[in-house]
């Protein structure tokens, strides 16, 4: 989605910005744009389609654009057409908006977000005589700002929160006034927003990998605030305009950490951090052989008191859910429902008041997950937050916050933040099942002793990579996959498809094994490939049988299995082979093939790995 950065200070901004929008390039975007504030005291704006480097040529790499204060952004269009003049920055004047140069504007702004009430607003402000030259919402909001800041003759703050009470939908919005050098102001309701000052600067983005380069310091901005960001200085309003104090926080990962250490891309890197990832996810959630939830609020009264599971979820991470629900409903006897976030806000199912919405997010941005955590909480449902950007809207909106602690993700596919998912809610199942009564201390210990061993196991997978990436090139061609499995492999199952048709763009199908021969068994012909998880013993023979009858019918087969199972290569064409764990914990060592496999396979058509298109790392509009 889109991203947004502002400087102001000693420095040049134009450099500082493009250098910000590049570490936000995960985000995705179709468009991008600077507006800087040059030392006559102009604003200058500069707009270019596609690429970054477009912009960054377009501006001699920003050398073209000089001043001390500004701001960038990449859009990811949602109203309107990805072009010129959609572009941001908008400008508040009465222009055609698309050419670039200096600007009479009032106020210059960019935004990540969505603004409901758009429509209407441009209505009134049609009315008072504003022209507008784009279909954003986001011109409409630059506009209001003005408006108001005119028509009350009050100051940029008191003009934001005007805004900010009169628009629904959500936003992260930088803004400079003609009035007003070297200041920006912001304001955010739902969409990231991280502030940084040093005492020369001061910086913004919708992400922290692009201000790690100047300052580990960071403020983050909290929903319905205002803020004026000076040199060396910010102050932060809420919506009466009183000042507001925010905790500053460390940031504590490496720049390093974003960037991709000698690999071709992020993707590939953040696969070969997943043992990482688990490791340090369990060791954060595991001491002494003991479950410890100290940090998230968790007590073992809470969690005894749970009658019921609702986990909502979007894409991977709803596939995260899914799996768990297999080893909480086994381990624990518990209850589990999982919901996607978009359509759980919209089902009016009872909810036991002992019920526990458990809410899974690698940015803890999702818009819809964001809903579906506040839905829970306007019904009196406690809420927990399972999340690996720390600071993020979702944790600190959850009653209760667990960490993952996979560090910074920055390929649009998830890998590591899935798997280091995964493994808290193994722990959790775990210590669900001991408090409950399910499990022996005794159990339990043995248990968290197998969720520890799988990072080496992970490691182990990741070393055979080559025969992946040899049989990827031959299935790169493929118009059509289906990946099948039963029970917790059909789990397993919908992430390797996600994977697979997010960055190949080849079709692809999850599918419970047994429902194929209820329909889908028809799209079988000859050479579809039919790829099967047969991690489970006893669902093993049922799925290989439904794999040999789509293989009756043309079908190519690769198999997904645990050591011992040789017999497999009798029916299946290519096969590979993860080592044994304990059934239950068996999905973070099978995921690892499937995405591996996903990879290579994009690579050999030839794409964009880290930013397939169409598709933005975080979700944050409906
Ligand atoms: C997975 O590879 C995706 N890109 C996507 O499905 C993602 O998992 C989903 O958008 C949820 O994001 P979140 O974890 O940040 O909430």
């Amino acid at each position: 989605m889109c991203g947004i950065v502002g400087y102001t200070g000693e420095k040049e901004a134009s450099p500082v910005l493009l250098e910000g929008l590049k570490r936000l390039e995960y985000r995705g975007y179709d468009s991008a744009g600077l507006a800087v504030r040059n030392g006559a005291g102009l604003t200058e704006v500069v707009k270019a389609t596609g690429k970054l480097s477009h912009l960054a040529d377009k501006t001699d790499q920003g050398k073209a654009l000089p001043g001390k204060c500004g701001i960038g952004h990449t859009r990811w269009a949602t109203h309107g057409e990805p072009s010129q003049v959609n572009a941001h920055p908008h400008v508040s004047g009465n222009c055609s908006g698309s050419a670039s140069g200096p600007v009479e504007s009032e106020v210059v702004g960019v935004h990540n977000g969505i603004i409901e009430n758009y429509a209407e607003l441009k209505e009134k402000l049609l009315r008072h005589g504003y022209r507008f030259y784009s279909d954003t919402d986001t011109e409409v909001v630059v506009k209001l700002i003005d408006y108001y800041y005119h028509k009350y003759k009050i100051g940029p703050v008191d003009a934001l929160t005007r805004m900010m009470v009169r628009v629904r939908g959500s936003y992260a919005l930088a803004v400079m006034f003609r009035d007003y050098p070297g200041e920006i102001y912001a304001a955010r309701k739902d969409s990231p927003l991280v502030i940084g000052v040093t005492e020369q600067d001061a910086y913004l983005a919708s992400d922290v990998p692009a201000l790690l380069k100047y300052t580990r310091q960071v403020y983050y901005m909290e929903n319905l605030l205002a803020a004026r960001v000076v040199p060396g200085q910010v102050t932060f309003y809420d919506l009466n305009g009183d000042e507001k104090e925010l905790p500053l926080t460390e940031i504590t990962w490496d720049a390093e950490a974003a960037e991709k250490g000698g690999y071709e891309h992020f993707m590939l890197k953040e696969i070969h951090e997943q043992p990482e990832a688990v490791r340090s996810t369990l060791a954060s959630m595991i001491q002494d052989g003991r479950v410890h939830l100290a940090e998230t609020g968790l007590t073992e009264d809470v969690l005894r008191d749970v009658s019921q599971l609702e986990i909502v979820a979007c894409g991977s991470a709803w596939h995260v859910g899914m799996e768990a629900q297999y080893v909480l409903e086994d381990l624990a006897g518990i209850p589990v429902r999982v919901d996607l976030a978009s359509e759980f806000r919209y089902r009016k199912m009872p909810m036991d008041e002992r019920s526990m919405v458990i809410v899974i997010s690698q940015s803890g941005e999702t818009a819809d997950s964001l809903a579906a955590l506040r839905e829970a909480k306007s019904r009196g449902i406690k809420t927990l937050a399972i999340v690996n950007v720390i600071g993020s809207t979702i944790a600190r909106e959850a009653d209760y916050t667990l960490y993952t602690l996979a560090g910074p993700e920055i390929a649009v596919a998830t890998t590591k933040a899935y798997s280091a998912q995964l493994a808290a809610l193994d722990v959790l199942a775990v210590e669900l099942a001991r408090i409950r009564g399910k499990i022996s201390p005794e159990q339990a210990a043995e248990y968290l002793t197998e969720l520890q061993g799988l990072p080496e196991k992970m490691a182990r997978i990741l070393e055979e990579k080559e025969r992946i990436q040899w049989f990827s090139s031959k299935i790169s061609n493929a118009h059509d996959i289906f990946f099948i499995g039963r029970g917790l492999d059909y789990a397993i199952s919908l992430e390797g498809s996600l994977k697979m048709k997010e960055i190949s763009y080849i079709h692809s199908e999850a599918y419970a094994a047994g429902e194929l021969k209820h329909g889908t068994i028809s799209l079988i012909e000859n050479g579809t490939l039919v790829i099967g998880v047969l991690t489970q013993q006893e669902l093993y023979e049922k799925t290989v049988s439904n794999m040999v009858e789509c293989k009756a019918r043309g079908a190519y087969l690769m198999g997904v299995t645990t050591h011992g199972n040789y017999n497999v290569e009798d029916s299946v064409n290519f096969t590979i082979y993860i080592p044994k764990t304990d059934p239950h914990f068996v999905g973070s060592l099978a995921v690892i093939p499937l995405q591996l496999l996903a990879y290579y396979t994009s690579v050999a058509r030839g794409l964009d790995v880290d930013k397939p298109r169409n598709l933005a790392k975080s979700v944050t509009v409906e």
